[in-house]
């Protein structure tokens, strides 16, 4: 009885199969390895003294990923594995669409045909586009996409809502995401990007670490506080937690349900500059720079219903995804490559 975890040795997965592991559950990774390192789940092993069970696999490749089904007695899915870089994806929307898209069908035609239908998805704040209103809640409706990236996951929350509706024996869970940042406390486990990071916080880390002369702000007059953009920042391994207690629902048959993971907290880029300051003592050299295209002003969650539903409610603050950020940066500058 174990859970195959996708993308399992990705930033969000290799956080989550630890927190899995803690709980109890037997795990299973399959990653084709596109974004991340087999080292990971090295650490991981480290962390938890569990060697994780690992199948270099595409899920795209339909034998391979029938072999993992017939030989392992998988009883639910956490599916991560997928292409993210929101930026890349206006680029080369074929890849987009067909790694995420094409590959979510053949894995979950394959988890139907051997009877596994328990799914735990991982979506995205940015299916509500502009939001209609803040703070978000699931009612709020979904929104136009900037990106490929943002339509697949927009789209593959309706292609597995559509799959649940017609077969109700399948149990989904669409977990919307806000903004992951921070590490593990052992600093052994981390956001490894390649190349120039995207994101604030590994941006941040990166220059916190020398890597990079200063911080780009992508604009400072947005209808904010400090108009620098506002998001919900949410520790890893909060966030990695609530996967454990969406396995817990899925296990009392839940349908179809949708959360949102996040802290209900807003911090504008600035915030997050000053308290990255307060919490490592490490000065943080920043410009102002134009917009950054596609961006809104702000989005922070209202995460009551996964409290209520799940039991779940984030509990690191933002000094601690700032301290464990920089902990995992300072003892691995170069990612797994150390
Ligand atoms: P990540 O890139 O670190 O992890 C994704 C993993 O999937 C990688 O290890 C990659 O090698 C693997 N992968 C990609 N395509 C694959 C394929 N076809 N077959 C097998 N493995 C494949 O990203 P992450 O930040 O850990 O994100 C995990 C999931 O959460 C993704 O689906 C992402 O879109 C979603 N998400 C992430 C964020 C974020 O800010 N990090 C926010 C919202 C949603
Ligand atoms: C971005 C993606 C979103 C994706 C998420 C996680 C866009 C438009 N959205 O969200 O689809 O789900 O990442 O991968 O890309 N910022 C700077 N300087 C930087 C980097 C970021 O000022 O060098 C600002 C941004 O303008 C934003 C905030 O920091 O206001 C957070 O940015 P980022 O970490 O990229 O996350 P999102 O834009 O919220």
């Amino acid at each position: 009885m174990a859970i195959l975890v996708t993308g399992g040795s990705g930033y969000i997965g290799s956080h989550t199969v630890v927190e899995l592991i803690d709980a109890g559950y037997e795990v299973i990774v399959c990653d084709n390895l596109s974004n991340s390192s087999e080292k990971s789940l090295e650490r991981v092993a480290q962390i938890t003294g569990k060697k994780i069970p690992f199948y270099k696999a595409d899920i795209r490749d339909r034998d391979a990923m029938n072999a993992i089904f017939d030989k392992e007695e998988i009883t639910a899915v956490i599916h991560f594995a997928g292409l993210k870089a929101v930026g890349e994806s206006v680029s080369k929307p074929l890849e987009y669409y067909d790694n995420n898209i094409n590959g979510t069908l053949v894995l979950v035609d394959v988890m139907a045909k051997h009877g596994v239908k328990n799914l735990i998805f991982s979506s995205s704040a940015t299916v509500y586009g502009s939001p209609a209103f803040i703070p978000i809640t699931e009612e709020c409706p979904k929104g136009q996409c900037t990106n490929p990236y943002g339509w697949t996951k927009s789209m593959l929350e309706q292609i597995l809502s559509d799959i649940q509706f017609a077969d109700k024996e399948w149990n989904v869970i669409l977990l919307r995401y806000f903004n992951p940042i921070g590490a593990h406390k052992s600093g052994l486990i981390g956001e490894n990007p390649n190349g120039i990071p995207n994101n604030l916080m590994p941006y941040v880390t990166q220059v916190a670490v020398g890597k990079r002369p200063e911080l780009g702000v992508f604009g400072n007059d947005y209808d904010t506080h400090d108009g620098t953009g506002v998001r919900d920042y949410i520790h890893v391994v909060d966030l990695a937690q609530g996967h454990v207690k969406a396995l817990k629902k899925i296990e009392e048959k839940a349908g179809l349900k949708i959360y949102n993971l996040g802290t209900g907290n807003g911090y504008s880029v600035l915030d997050i500059v000053k308290n990255f300051e307060a919490a490592t003592g490490v000065k943080i050299p920043y410009a102002i720079k134009p917009r950054r295209p596609g961006d809104i002003a702000t989005c922070y969650a209202n995460a009551e219903l996964a409290e209520k539903e799940l039991g779940w409610k984030a509990q690191n603050g933002i000094l601690e995804m700032c301290e464990d950020a920089w902990r995992w940066q300072k003892n691995n500058p170069n990612g797994y490559d150390d």
